[in-house]
C-alpha cells in the first residue's frame, strides 16, 4: 500500500470510481470493432412462441429489426425502415410470400428482394436496383436464430453433439432479459469460484451444497474457448464440474449438483445459453435446459419451469421481491448491479479472476482478428458428426486420506486440468465411447496419483 490518500481507511473522498468509458471489448453496434466481431457468429435473439402472425419488433447487436412468418411459413429478418421511404415493417402485411409494407405496398421477400412496387409503372425496373436489408435466420427447438455478418462468410450454423447426445436428451427453450452487457454474462460463467460464496456462503445452497467447498481452479484451452474446472474433495471422492465457454459468448455447464455413488464421467449438456448482445447495454440469457438422465434433469423434472422469463434455478431474473433479492441475491442481481456496462477500469482483479482476465484476452484476440482481416475460430460441423463441446462433471471414488486431499490445492487443480485434457484429446469419438475411454484413463490417472502421492513422488504443479 503507497502512501497515496486513495489507498488509506476512509477514502472515500480521494477514491470515487471513476465514470465508465467506452470499451472495444463491449461494443456490439455495426461498424465498431466489437460489434464486427460478434457479427461472424449465430445468435438466438427470439422463442418461436413470442411471433405471432403479426411481425415482430426486435433489436440485436444495435440493430432495429423486423422479424415475421410468412404465409408459406418461412421466416424474414429485415431491417426495420422500408427502404421505399423508410415506414417501420412492424406494420407490415405478412403475405404468402415475404411481407407487404403497409404505406404504399411494396413488398419484399424473406432474403429482402423486392418482389412488387405496386404504385410504380408497370415499366419500372426500381424494383431491380436494390434489396431491402436483410439476415439469415434459422429455427431450431424453439429458437430462432440470425447471422448478421457478410453473407459470403456465413458460418456453419453450429449444432452441437450435446444437444442429441444422450439419444433421450430433450432440449427445452428459455430467454430471459439481462439490463446489462453481454460480456458480464460471459465473465459470470468464466468465474465459478462465485459458486461458493454467491450461490451458497451468502444465499444458501442454491444449486448444490458442496459448492461451499472452495474449489482448485483449472482453465484448459479448447478448440474454440475454455474450460472452467472445479475440483473438489468431497469425502470419499474427488468432484469435478466443468463449465465450458465457447466464443464468443456461448456457455455450457453439466450437472453441478449430482454427486453419484460411483465413479461417473460425463460430457453432455444441463444448460447451453447465449448472451445474446441486444445492444451495449441489454442482452439476452437465452438458450436450452436439457431434459436427459445424465444430468438429474430426467423426463419427471417440471419443464414447465422454464421458458420465456422462466428457468428452474433461482435468482436468475428480477421476478423476486427486492428485499427478498437483497437477502439471498443470485446471478441476476450480482451480474445486473455492476452497471449496464461494468467499469473495468475501476475493478481490483485477483487470483481467482484468472478465467475472466482468460476470456477478455480471447476476446480481444477475436476482435483483433476481424480487425486485422481473419477470420476466427468458428465452431466446425465435423464430418463423422456435430460440433464437439466439452463441459464435463467427473466423480471418482477415492478414500479420504489417501492422496487429493482437499488442502492439496495444486495437486487437485493438476489432477484437473489433466482430466480436462483427456476430456479435449477424446472429442473425436462418438460421445458413448468417449465417456467409457475417457473415465477409464481418469480412473487410472487417478490410481497412479495416489501411489505416487502416497510415496512422495508427486512434485506439486506449477501453480
Ligand atoms: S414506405 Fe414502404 S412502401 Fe413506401
Ligand atoms: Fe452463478
Amino acid at each position: 500500500m503507497t502512501d497515496h490518500p486513495g489507498n488509506k481507511a476512509y477514502s472515500g473522498y480521494y477514491n470515487r470510481p471513476a465514470p465508465a468509458e467506452p470499451q472495444p471489448l463491449t461494443e456490439t453496434g455495426p461498424g465498431t470493432p466489437g460489434g464486427e466481431y460478434l457479427r461472424r457468429f449465430w445468435h438466438p435473439f427470439l422463442m418461436s412462441e413470442e411471433l405471432g402472425d403479426t411481425p415482430k419488433l426486435v433489436r440485436l447487436l444495435g440493430e432495429d429489426l423486423v422479424l415475421f412468418r410468412d404465409g408459406s411459413g418461412r421466416l424474414g429478418l429485415l431491417h426495420r425502415p422500408c427502404v421505399h421511404r423508410g415506414t417501420s415493417l412492424e406494420y407490415g402485411i405478412p403475405a404468402e410470400r415475404g411481407i407487404r409494407c403497409c404505406y404504399h405496398g411494396w413488398l419484399f421477400d424473406v432474403d429482402g428482394t423486392i418482389l412488387e412496387t405496386p404504385a410504380e409503372p408497370a415499366s419500372s425496373r426500381i424494383h431491380v436496383n436494390f434489396c431491402q436489408g436483410a439476415y439469415p435466420v434459422r429455427e431450431y427447438h424453439g429458437l430462432i436464430f440470425a447471422y448478421m455478418g457478410p453473407p459470403e462468410l456465413t458460418p456453419e450454423f453450429p449444432l452441437y453433439d450435446c444437444f442429441t447426445y444422450p439419444s433421450n436428451n430433450r432440449l427445452v427453450p428459455f430467454s430471459l432479459s439481462m439490463p446489462c452487457n453481454w460480456v458480464q454474462i460471459v465473465e459470470n460463467a468464466s468465474d465459478p469460484i462465485h459458486n461458493v460464496f454467491l450461490h451458497v456462503i451468502v444465499s444458501g445452497a442454491q444449486f448444490a451444497p458442496h459448492f461451499a467447498v472452495p474449489p482448485a481452479l483449472e482453465f484448459v484451452d479448447t478448440p474454440l474457448g475454455f474450460l472452467c474446472s472445479a475440483v473438489r474433495r468431497v469425502k470419499d471422492s474427488v468432484f469435478i464440474r466443468a463449465g465450458e465457454i465457447i466464443m464468443p459468448n456461448v456457455a455450457q455447464f453439466i450437472g453441478g449438483g449430482a454427486m453419484r455413488d460411483e465413479d461417473e464421467l460425463a460430457v453432455a449438456g444441463f444448460l447451453t445459453r447465449w448472451a445474446t448482445p441486444l445492444d451495449d447495454e441489454n442482452s439476452l440469457y437465452i438458450g436450452y435446459i436439457h431434459f436427459n438422465d445424465i444430468n438429474g434433469q430426467t423426463a419427471n423434472c417440471d419443464e414447465g419451469k422454464v421458458g420465456l422469463g422462466r428457468l428452474n434455478l433461482i435468482g436468475q431474473t428480477a421476478d423476486r421481491p427486492y428485499v427478498e433479492r437483497q437477502r439471498e441475491p443470485g446471478d441476476y442481481d450480482a451480474v445486473g448491479s455492476q452497471g449496464a456496462i461494468a467499469n473495468r477500469k475501476t475493478e481490483h482483479l485477483g487470483t481467482t479472476d484468472r478465467g475472466v482476465v482468460l476470456f477478455r484476452r480471447l476476446l480481444m484476440r477475436g476482435i483483433k482478428a476481424i480487425a486485422d482481416g481473419e477470420t476466427p475460430a468458428l465452431p466446425r460441423i465435423y464430418p463423422a458428426g456435430p460440433v464437439r463441446s466439452y463441459a464435463h462433471t467427473m466423480t471418482m471414488r477415492a478414500p479420504a486420506g489417501a492422496t487429493l486431499g482437499q488442502g492439496e490445492t495444486k495437486l487437485l487443480g493438476e489432477f484437473g486440468r489433466r482430466v480436462a485434457k483427456i476430456v479435449v484429446e477424446t472429442d473425436t469419438l462418438p460421445p458413448e465411447e468417449r465417456e467409457r475411454v475417457a473415465r477409464q484413463r481418469v480412473r487410472e490417472l487417478l490410481d497412479t496419483t495416489g501411489e505416487k502421492a502416497t510415496t512422495g513422488e508427486v512434485a506439486a504443479a506449477p501453480a
